[in-house]
């Protein structure tokens, strides 16, 4: 069928940021045919990942991947942390996309549409400027929570409030409650001697030159937040689509994770419904060996059926953790921890999510807050004790215990380097968690099965979410 117009969209090539942005794609074509999207795909090294999804998708979906072409990688002096390196691996691809951009919409191409829009992700603004060169109207895709979003917005301001005052709660428009300066700022990040503060800073200023901000949340979730943004004057006009997700999950992406899968979900199907606490956190999260054996610890004193998915930290800054060889395993657990537990435990490596969170046996999630991971629990009623390792897990885990009540509160500033979490808090947690006020049924469990209804119906036809992106597609449409 021929197309009346086409998009393009550019994620940061990580798996948090790509999957979403590939799935927002994916809905917008499906619920409006006249649109063709186009994912550019962004080289990177010691993410294999990264590959094997966009392969995987490929092969299911309509949506059109573009390997850009290799740059030369960002020297060490050019970057300090993860995010500077990214950040400039980034900006070295404004010419390539550039070019790109120019071919698809150039007449002399056979079936050449129209383009209505770029879409770039959190960290891509360097492509603001590419698409103001060739006059397309550029959207932000944010996949992290719209309290999340209208903290960016704001950084500007705190940045300049925090070079005077030292204040240790901060007042944030997307937040009820005042927020903690630790858990606003964990890792460094207030450090402003990284770059990572000033990229982050750099990124906020840009948000404001876009033509809108797609946003992976659904009004009935964030409604404070979102209306916290609509009614600045200043911002552009915000499109809460949410949640997508891609239900199908990791484990399709290669074989020898599928065979692994079936394992755990055998595994799972002779458990008895609700009562498995299923701890995991996400694609980049590690944690220290004296912290694994506090976890260790407090999760056989909790005594509830567990599913650990545990790995290995990364040996450089640009590397993801990887699995545990099964030597090491017993080396970094305590001693005899998977004999005393074999019987209600199980202990793994890199899991697909979705797929256990969707089985009837998981009664509690013990996470690291990441968006993705929050969105994928609601939608299937699991209620999550917070543990947040990185990036802005730790006001996610705010918001979602203290301004949401969504979730119950293992950590909320935990961060790589900060002190052990001790075993009696894991237990606590945990137990919290699993028992809620004691009959297994808590405030957090009866919310989270409330909000698990309302994500659905959001989608739905007629839903805030269906709507706002019919708003969209509209505002798309009406530009070509
Ligand atoms: C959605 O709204 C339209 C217009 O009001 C209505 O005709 C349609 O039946 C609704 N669909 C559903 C599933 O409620």
């Amino acid at each position: 069928m021929k197309k009346n117009a086409q998009v393009i969209i550019i994620p940061t090539p990580g798996i948090g940021n790509l999957v979403p942005a590939v799935e927002f794609a994916h809905h917008l074509i499906h619920r409006e045919h006249r649109l063709s999207a186009t994912v550019l795909v962004i080289p990177i090294p010691h993410r294999p990942q990264v590959t094997a999804y966009v392969n995987a998708r490929a092969a299911t979906t309509e949506v059109q991947f573009l390997h850009l072409p290799p740059v030369d990688l960002p020297t060490p002096d050019q970057f300090q942390t993860s995010l500077g390196f990214v950040s400039v691996l980034i900006e070295k691809h404004k010419a390539h996309v550039k070019d790109i951009m120019a071919d698809l919409v150039s007449s002399t191409q056979p079936d050449s549409v129209p383009l209505a829009g770029l879409f770039i992700d959190m960290f891509c603004t360097p492509m603001i400027d590419v698409a103001g060169e060739i006059g397309v109207p550029c959207y932000l895709f944010f996949a992290s929570p719209a309290s999340f979003l209208g903290f960016m917005l704001h950084l500007p301001t705190l940045h300049a409030q925090l070079a005077t005052d030292s204040d240790t709660e901060l007042t944030i428009p997307s937040f009820a409650n005042s927020v903690p300066v630790q858990v606003v700022f964990p890792t460094g990040l207030l450090n402003t001697n990284e770059d990572r503060y000033t990229w982050f800073l750099h990124y906020a200023l840009r948000y404001r030159e876009t033509k809108g901000i797609i946003v992976n949340t659904f009004l009935e979730l964030e409604h404070y937040a979102l209306d916290s943004i609509s009614s600045a004057s200043d911002i552009p006009p915000v499109y809460p689509v949410g949640p997508v997700l891609d239900l199908h999950g990791p484990a399709r992406w290669d074989l020898m994770n599928l065979s692994l899968e079936k394992n755990i979900i055998q595994w799972l199907d002779l458990q008895p419904a609700k009562a498995v606490v299923f701890l995991c956190f996400g694609s980049m999260g590690s944690l220290s060996g004296a912290q694994v054996r506090e976890i260790a610890k407090g999760l056989e004193r909790a005594g509830y059926r567990f599913l650990w998915s545990l790995r290995e930290p990364p040996k450089t800054k640009l590397e993801l953790p990887s699995d545990y060889a099964n030597l090491n395993l017993e080396e970094i657990l305590p001693d005899g921890f998977l004999k005393r537990t074999a019987e209600i435990g199980l202990v793994c490596g890199w899991v697909p999510q979705v797929s256990i969170l969707s089985h009837e046996a998981i009664g509690g999630f013990v996470s690291h807050c990441g968006w993705n991971s929050i969105l994928e629990s609601l939608w299937y009623g699991v209620p999550t004790a917070t543990w947040p390792i990185y990036a802005e897990q730790q006001m996610n885990a705010f918001e979602m215990v203290m301004e949401l009540g969504l979730a119950v509160e293992i950590k909320l500033d935990y961060w790589v380097g900060s002190d052990l979490v001790l075993s009696e808090q894991v237990e606590r947690g945990v137990r919290l968690l699993m028992d809620g006020d004691g009959d297994g049924d808590g405030e957090v469990r009866r919310k989270v099965k409330e909000m698990r209804e309302m994500s659905r119906v959001a989608v739905e036809e007629n839903g805030s979410s269906y709507v706002s992106l019919g708003n969209l597609i509209d505002k798309l449409l009406a530009t070509i």
